[in-house]
């Protein structure tokens, strides 16, 4: 066991329990390249500060090199007892280099150290989901662009309610991922400002230049206020949020996934690379990659709960209790990497059933609001045009008939409005052709929309 740098007042080697109850590094090593980042500007600033002497600067600047190489070649071994990454890192750079290490901590408490690590890991785990965001979104906008003239039952409630183009269903996906995406992007805008240099809470006597360390760690400025520095956490909790929400989208789109793969549904076929078996039945291919996206929201939900929770009632500044921002922030932005990746394959892979669409179509007349729009241009009040049309789709469905089996003179019999035009107007096509109101479903609006979507990806910047 390695002596604490804390050791100092301590009469009692501390209980082993406490140990593994208080250490972190199992969880913050993963913060370690940041940790080192944020160390270099640190003994950077402290060498053009006067702090350190020119030997002593290159000394750590070298032996902090020197233990992130031995970090990526997994080599360097944390030790649990001496609690997180940052002791772990420190104690080791002055087993190396001697004496100097000792002076890298001047003017800096593990409390905004570790305010740093974080955001920097966030600010860099926040530019993969949105760069993996673009790439779904560009799968997206493809699949859509090979179903302008797909046409399937949009829903309300579930139940049928007016056809509408695949592609349109799949763009409304896509302006969620955009404001995804730009959400992320809010969120490290806030982020990006230093707490280094707040030390432990109430700044510090020696000469630092918080303006420098913020510049070489790519901050926006040195935060204002040092206790807010060292106990505000909500970048991790706007990012735990944005993860939160991707989820929520991809969930739904998940739950669409699954239900349209269904045998009732049958309207889209799933690459089998992308389904697992059953154990028991043969016949089984499951929709479980998508049940998963579904599955795994829970729990990046349970995520922003726990840390909300966790910092709720916490007095200011720093209070142990913080260490536990950590995993769930992690957790969650991990998760939602994955199952970015999932659902970009799946949309990729998923092949659309024509002949059960068709039949889809057929059901639950679908076009019912078509009939009352029609009576409506042809000068029926829109409250008596519903009327009728609810009486004819009663009739049918006494009969067992669909719209489609009704000639023109059929409808006429519940109103002398109907002229032969009638029987095209209840074509799902037309129906999608007629909404041709800004951001309405008809073809030509989609494929103005769909190169718009192309353009609005290109344009995103990662
Ligand atoms: N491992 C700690 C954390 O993650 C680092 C800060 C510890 N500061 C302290 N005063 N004990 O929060």
């Amino acid at each position: 066991m390695k002596k604490k740098p804390w050791s100092g007042r301590f009469g009692q080697e501390t209980s082993s329990l406490v140990e593994r109850f208080t250490e972190s590094v199992s969880i913050d090593r993963r913060l370690a390249f940041h940790d080192i980042e944020g160390s270099i500007a640190h003994a950077e600033m402290l060498l053009a500060a006067g702090l350190l002497s020119e030997q002593e600067a290159c000394a750590i600047l070298e032996g902090l090199k020197e233990i992130g190489r031995d970090i990526e070649s997994g080599t360097f071994v944390f030790d649990p007892s001496l609690e997180d990454v940052h002791m772990n890192i420190e104690v080791e750079l002055t087993k190396r280099i001697g004496e100097a290490g000792k002076k890298l901590h001047t003017a800096r408490s593990r409390n905004d150290q570790v305010a740093v690590d974080f955001r920097l890991f966030v600010r860099d785990r926040l530019a993969e989901v949105r760069a993996s965001l673009k790439t779904f979104m560009a799968a997206v906008v493809q699949k859509a662009e090979d179903h302008v003239d797909t046409i399937i039952p949009g829903m309300t409630h579930l139940q049928h309610a007016q056809p509408v183009s695949l592609a349109h269903h799949l763009l409304a996906y896509f302006e969620m991922l955009v404001r995804d995406f730009e959400r992320a992007g809010d969120a490290v805008r806030r982020l990006n400002v230093s707490p280094l240099g707040s030390a432990a809470l109430a700044g510090t006597p020696h000469p630092i230049d918080r303006f420098m360390t913020a510049a070489a760690l790519k901050f926006d400025e040195p935060g204002r206020n040092s206790i807010d520095g060292v106990s505000d956490r909500d970048f991790a909790l706007e990012a735990a949020f944005c993860a939160a929400l991707i989820m929520m989208h991809l969930s739904r789109l998940a739950e669409e996934i699954v239900i349209w793969s269904s045998q009732p549904f049958s309207w889209i076929v799933l690459p089998d690379a992308f389904c697992t078996g059953s154990s028991i039945m043969p016949q089984k291919k499951n929709p479980d990659a998508a049940e998963l996206v579904r599955g795994k929201t829970g729990g990046v939900y349970g995520n922003l709960v726990a840390l909300l929770t966790m910092m709720k009632a916490l007095p200011l500044a720093y209070n142990r209790d913080m260490q536990e921002d950590k995993a769930p922030v992690m957790e969650s932005l991990d998760t939602v990497l994955m199952c970015l990746e999932v659902m970009t394959g799946l949309v990729q892979g998923l092949q659309v059933n024509r002949e059960a669409l068709e039949r889809s179509l057929k059901a639950g007349f679908i076009t019912a609001t078509d009939v009352a729009d029609y009576l409506v241009e042809k000068g029926v009040p829109f409250r008596e045009a519903h009327r009728i049309t609810g009486e004819i789709v009663s009739s049918l469905v006494s009969e067992g008939g669909t719209f489609e089996d009704m000639s023109s003179e059929d409808f006429r019999k519940f109103s002398d409005a109907f002229g032969p035009d009638i029987v095209s107007v209840i074509r799902p096509e037309s129906s999608v052709d007629r909404r041709r109101s800004y951001g309405g479903t008809a073809r030509k609006n989609v494929k103005t929309m769909l190169e718009d979507a192309h353009a609005r990806v290109e344009s995103l910047d990662v």
